[in-house]
């Protein structure tokens, strides 16, 4: 078996946005730049009253289906990543299955079907599950349809409200892929931490400094294993990094450090070290306290610097232009930014055919994971039909009036009857509850 990994890519955005510099922040009596500036953010996209998980996930993968002319028996499994799944027992993968069946001949009853949780990471490992089921020659030459949705909403008044988003990325993970191929090398950073739960509930607890702390904990030391396995690395190994994206304030956090851990011994360091020195080493100093002010500085010093910059605009930034318009969709987070590098790679007439992409994933409670991808011949080609500039622009811009109405009709708590702000058409709609208070679905 050549490679695995993945061969096409469709992004769903909720149909609607909220502006958070020019409505959120002046209703809040925010400064716009804490968004702009701070957390790198301009708007959310959020679900209309008809959208929810199953929906942006099977309009995604309805999409992605007949624009490579699939029908369900060529897909032998439906994993379905979700850290807003409205049920413990049926997975959001048979009602997207239900779905996709209202509009396609033939059914995915022989189909493997299954839900991922780990917070923002399992995308990822669904990801994964797919890899090593085709490379386990458990596929009959099947593909694996893997969908990561999410409706990342917050309690009204928690921190966490600036960085909401809604949105679905489907992926179909097949032999000879037309994107990217994934490594076989990974590392993983986990530990058991409180960082941000949903304890049988809607909105999650977070502790939201913490959940910065541990992301760039566990990144590291996901790093340090990848390196274990695949060998030391030098920031010029990858073309892209793209990182989970909560905010992009986050990645500009995660980049720094990483950059630093990558730079440590090469001659990139070699190069910087008459103008900011070298990197502290533990080694050198008596106690943590010493050490840790060192590192900070050393930090402050290194930001700065033309090559960290330069390096900055290179890699991490071109993953950032999606997040920046649509907020955090937790699962399909990371997979939105390596779509924005690729994105941006066509845009600027760039061959990427044979670059090299560093995968960060991240999920809170918490686990991060790193693996490598190689862009393939027909990456130019998939970004091409991606239609994600036109979803984004044609989202209804909310009031902020009409964005609390909005939360509240996705509130499981609160009782609404409102209108949806945008007309459903060629598109799968939430359509009410059925004899066991189950969600239904039709397509329009
Ligand atoms: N101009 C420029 N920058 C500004 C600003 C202004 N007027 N006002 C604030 N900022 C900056 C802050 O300095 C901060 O940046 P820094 O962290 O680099 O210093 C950033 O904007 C955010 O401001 P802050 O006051 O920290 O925001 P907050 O208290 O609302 O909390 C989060 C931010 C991320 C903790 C919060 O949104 C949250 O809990 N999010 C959900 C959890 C999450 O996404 N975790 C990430 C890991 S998974």
């Amino acid at each position: 078996m050549e490679s695995v990994g993945i061969d096409a890519i469709e992004i769903r955005p909720g149909k609607l946005r909220l502006d958070l510099a020019e409505t959120f922040a002046p209703a809040l009596d925010e400064a716009p730049e804490k968004y702009t500036e701070g957390l790198g953010l301009y708007a959310s996209s959020f679900p209309d009253i008809h959208e929810d998980i199953v929906t942006m996930g099977a309009n995604a993968a309805h999409r992605l289906m007949e624009r490579k002319d699939l029908e369900p028996a060529d897909i032998g499994r439906i994993d379905v990543a979700t850290e807003s799944a409205f049920d413990n027992s049926k997975p959001v993968s048979t009602y997207v299955a239900g779905c996709l069946e209202q509009v396609f001949a033939g059914d995915f009853h022989h189909a493997n079907k299954g839900e991922r949780k780990f917070a923002c990471i399992s995308g990822t490992q669904s990801l994964d599950d797919a890899y090593n089921w085709i490379k386990a020659g458990r596929s009959r030459g099947r593909a694996a349809l893997v969908i990561a949705t999410d409706t990342a909403l917050y309690a009204r008044g928690d921190a966490g409200e600036a960085t909401q988003g809604a949105g679905a990325v489907a992926m179909l993970i097949d032999e000879e892929p037309a994107v990217v191929e994934m490594s076989q090398a990974q590392g993983y950073g986990s530990a058991d931490e409180t960082d941000f739960l949903k304890p049988n509930q809607q909105f999650p607890s977070v502790d939201g400094k913490r959940s910065v702390q541990v992301y760039l904990a566990r990144m590291r030391e996901a790093l340090e294993d990848y390196e274990g396995v695949a060998g030391d690395t030098h920031p010029d190994d990858f073309r892209y990094i793209p990182f989970h994206t909560p905010f992009p304030g986050m990645v500009r956090k995660a980049a720094l450090l990483g950059y630093r851990h990558v730079a440590r011994g090469t001659d990139v360091e070699d190069g910087l070290a008459a103008r900011i020195g070298r990197q502290p080493r533990r080694d050198d100093f008596d106690d943590e306290a010493a050490y840790e002010g060192a590192v900070r500085e050393h930090m402050d010093a290194l930001s700065g610097t033309d090559e960290y910059r330069d390096w900055f605009g290179r890699t991490i930034e071109p993953t950032l232009d999606v997040a920046r318009h649509v907020g955090n969709w937790y699962t399909g987070s990371v997979h939105i930014a390596r779509a924005s590098a690729l994105r941006r790679a066509r845009e600027e007439g760039f061959d990427a055919a044979g670059e090299r992409l560093l995968v960060g994933s991240y999920g809170s409670g918490a686990q991060a994971e790193i693996h490598a991808e190689t862009v393939q011949e027909g990456w130019n080609e998939e970004i091409e039909a991606l239609n994600l500039g036109d979803q984004l622009a044609a989202r209804y811009d909310m009031s902020f009036a009409e964005y609390e109405q909005v939360h509240d009709a996705h509130n499981h708590a609160v009782e609404t009857e409102i209108e949806g702000f945008t007309e459903p058409d060629g598109e799968f709609v939430f359509d009410g509850r059925g004899p066991m208070d189950e969600r239904t679905y039709r397509f329009v």
